[in-house]
């Protein structure tokens, strides 16, 4: 039995465990998976102390992302481009850092809620971690049209041209700035990536941008809508909070640390009659 955990402060009522339970149970893999409480200046000590006691591998939650990126000896491209890390893998070449919100993010988005991302217009709210974490996973469906705004503007136009060669690329067409950037005409996907949610306040977004096409997405999640889903919904959009992405960024972590795929669906229905 080998042995995993998420890491964070607080944790306590990190969800993790029992998603990662369901996967045991379902592919056969015997892992154990614990919870892990770091002080706020102990991750380094504590992390450590799980590898010599056995740990195999970590999710990184709040506020340890960052930290979690300046340990591990390597990144994969997708932590590198966020600047975060939310999984970790101890092995022999050292300590394996990848981040897997962004890929959570769009496999919910294409996969759960079956709405194409190659093609799509998408307006993303805010430039902070979460956000930056999504954005190279968006760009790697294809061609698409991306545009960030932010409350401060700097960050989004910062973004814009971290991305700008891996944009090309993919041949999406990414622009961003203030939230008068966005264009006033219904967006395929936006994308709620501001902590707004947690202090139940919507982001400054022209309310043109959403239609009866839109999805309308919150990273956040709770027993009841988000102020911004609520917001979304009285404009005419299709709505979703983010509990699918922590399902699925679960799954991405399980086969970075597995090499087997669990199957989320039935998890997120769990977790969603948990939740209600
Ligand atoms: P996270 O890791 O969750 O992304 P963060 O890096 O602190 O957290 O970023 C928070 C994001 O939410 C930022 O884009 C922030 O906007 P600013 O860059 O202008 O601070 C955004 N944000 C937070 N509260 C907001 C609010 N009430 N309205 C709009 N944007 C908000």
């Amino acid at each position: 039995c080998e042995l995993y955990a998420v890491i964070g402060n607080p944790i306590a009522h990190s969800k993790s465990p029992i998603i990662h339970a369901r996967f045991a149970e379902q592919t056969g893999e015997r892992i154990e998976y614990r919870r892990l409480l770091a002080p706020v200046d102990g991750f380094n000590e504590t992390v450590r102390a799980f590898v010599a006691a056995g740990g195999r591998g970590l999710n990184v939650t709040v506020p340890f992302k960052l930290e979690a990126y300046a340990l591990a000896d390597r990144l994969s491209p997708r932590a590198a481009a966020a600047g975060a890390v939310n999984t970790l893998r101890f092995d022999r070449d050292g300590i394996y850092g990848e981040n897997t919100d962004g890929v959570g993010l769009v496999a919910d988005i294409e996969t759960n809620l079956q709405v194409s991302l190659s093609g799509a217009s998408i307006l993303l709210l805010g430039a902070g971690g979460a956000a930056r974490g999504a954005v190279l996973p968006m760009l790697e469906r294809g061609p698409c049209r991306l545009t960030i705004v932010n409350r401060t503007a700097e960050k989004a136009e910062a973004l814009v041209e971290q991305f700008a060669e891996a944009a090309r690329e993919a041949g999406c067409a990414l622009s961003g700035g203030a939230p008068a950037a966005a264009e006033p005409v219904p967006y395929d996907v936006i994308v709620n990536a501001t902590a707004g949610s947690l202090t139940a306040e919507v982001p400054e977004c022209d309310g043109r941008a959403f239609g009866a096409g839109t999805l309308a997405y919150d990273m956040m999640y709770g027993a009841q809508p988000t102020v911004f889903m609520r917001h979304a919904q009285a404009l005419g959009a299709r709505i979703s909070d983010g509990l699918g992405m922590l399902v699925e960024q679960a799954a991405e972590s399980f086969w970075v640390w597995r090499g087997v795929r669990p199957a989320s669906a039935p998890v997120l229905a769990e977790l969603r009659a948990l939740l209600t």
